[in-house]
């Protein structure tokens, strides 16, 4: 039996999955975001933990004979977010997550202090990466710089919590700009530039490799009869990778949850930083994941469902399962500022084509269209890396949507595909990564691919009629910085 636990942005979501890969049991807890300005994105780590245990607490009341069995663990995260722990490894402050855009000033330097930063980390120094989050707090808190001794991601702090030790994953650790990805092991020259070293830093390892064991106190408390392992674990663009069983190239998907990407998993680095395409070693040795990576996703539908007081379900309803025509609003979907490819913490949303004919379909489809497009111009610059894409999987809570996956088939012109549900998200990729740690099993044979349950096909008219919408789309972008 194994756990998979993905602490997501959102939620904590935990899954009970048996020795044959299905999952028997799975509890979520909502997290919420604290923004204190505009651009700023906190979160109290505190909060990971009690929804954590609050998920572990009901398995142990509702299933107490499979979670006495459970053998391994594995962590997926939401990424990039700085932790900072003092000396008693207790949090100084409040996170600063991977939507946050406060660092944008200090970009610009890491990039001249450091001048081998593209090279060696495979990506462009963006805001919502670790590092310039470190320069920041150097600047505007630099009492609680000079206090800090360790620096974890999201999941990394989880674990500490679980086990007691401070360890990262590789894939992880990729988001932070102070890994090599190459060598799949922290730069000090990437250290060195934000004012650290390798002793601010978690050991590292492999995502399927041991990290760890469950705290005995833990393991009683849920019931254990043992002192489960807690695996590498992934960053959950990673850990759904690996859910999916996308672990070789021409795997490629697309993820539509709070945040967005088009991910293609790759046996080399092709790094397009230059694009703001995103290098991260894969939660598997030996491969890498090359993304597009848009901030905004299934999170403009919350939005929109908020402006419109009504569920995202009856947002989606009147829509039916495929669209007609482009809608003759557009939107864009820029409602924290945007990575890949503009990498413009400072830009905002838009809708434009609105009338007195305007009705609420219209804006809701020119929403999911906007998300679409935005993942188009990551499809653009993951092809300038010499990567295309033939057909590309659907992952994330926006893919139960079948009219998203079907405007998404006809502006990528690539057929989509969908699986059944609950197996594929990032803590089913999770549990997969602590069975291998306790196993060994060959990775082949444990990741496999889910049952495909639909396939959304582009439609030439359609796949014309956006080809058309996309460069006025383009048009309406205006760089704020
Ligand atoms: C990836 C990214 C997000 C977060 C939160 O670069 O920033 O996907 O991991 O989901």
């Amino acid at each position: 039996m194994y756990l998979g636990i993905d602490l997501g942005t959102s939620a904590v979501k935990t899954v009970l999955v048996d020795d044959a890969q299905r999952v028997i049991a799975s509890e979520s807890r909502a997290l919420t975001i604290a923004s204190a300005q505009p651009g700023h994105s906190e979160q109290d780590p505190a909060q990971w933990i009690d929804a954590t245990f609050a998920t572990l607490d009901a398995l142990k009341a509702s299933h107490a004979g499979a979670m006495a069995a459970v053998a391994g663990i594995g962590l997926s995260g939401q990424m990039h977010g700085a932790t900072l722990l003092d000396a008693s490894l207790r949090p100084l402050r409040p996170c600063i997550l991977w939507n946050d855009g406060r660092a944008a000033a200090e970009c610009r330097v890491l990039e001249q202090r450091w001048r081998a930063l593209r090279a060696i980390t495979g990506n462009k120094a963006m805001p919502g990466f670790t590092a310039p989050k470190l320069l920041w707090i150097a600047t505007h808190e630099p009492d609680i710089f000079a206090a800090t001794k360790l620096v974890l991601l999201p999941k990394a702090y989880l674990r500490l919590v679980l086990s007691g030790e401070a360890v990262e994953d590789v894939s992880d650790a990729s988001g932070s700009l102070w890994l090599d990805a190459a060598r799949r092991d922290w730069s000090d020259a990437a250290l060195e530039a934000t004012g650290l070293t390798r002793e601010h830093m978690p050991r590292l390892v492999e995502g399927c490799a041991p990290a760890a064991r469950l705290r005995s106190e833990l393991a009683r408390r849920w019931g254990m009869t043992g002192q489960p392992v807690i695996a590498g674990g992934a960053g959950d663009n990673p850990a759904g990778a690996v859910g999916i069983g996308a672990i070789r190239p021409g795997t490629a998907f697309v993820s539509l949850g709070t945040s967005g990407a088009l991910l293609a998993p790759t046996g080399t680095i092709e790094a397009n930083p230059d694009r703001a395409v995103h290098t991260f070693c894969h939660a598997i040795p030996g491969m890498w994941i090359q993304a597009g990576a848009i901030l905004s996703a299934a999170s403009c539908l919350a939005w929109a469902a908020r402006l419109f007081g009504v569920t995202e379900a009856e947002l989606l309803a009147p829509l039916g399962s495929r669209p007609q025509a482009p809608s003759p609003v557009s939107f864009l979907p820029y409602l924290a500022g945007e990575r890949t490819p503009h990498d413009d913490p400072a830009v905002r949303g838009m809708l434009d084509g609105l009338s007195h004919g305007t009705d609420r379909t219209a804006i809701v489809q020119a929403v999911l269209e906007g998300v679409a497009f935005a993942l188009a111009d990551c499809r653009d610059a993951l092809a300038d890396a010499g990567i295309a894409i033939a057909e590309a999987d659907a992952i994330g809570g926006g893919s139960r949507s079948p009219f998203w996956l079907s405007v998404l088939a006809n502006v990528l012109n690539v057929p989509v595909h969908r699986f059944a549900g609950g197996e594929t998200g990032a803590a089913f990729g999770a549990a997969r990564l602590g069975r291998l740690a306790v196993t060994g099993e060959a990775i082949a044979a444990v990741c496999t691919r889910p049952q495909r349950i639909e396939t959304f096909e582009p439609d030439a008219g359609l796949v014309n009629a956006y080809a058309k919408r996309l460069p006025a789309w383009r048009e309406l972008y205006r760089p704020r910085h």
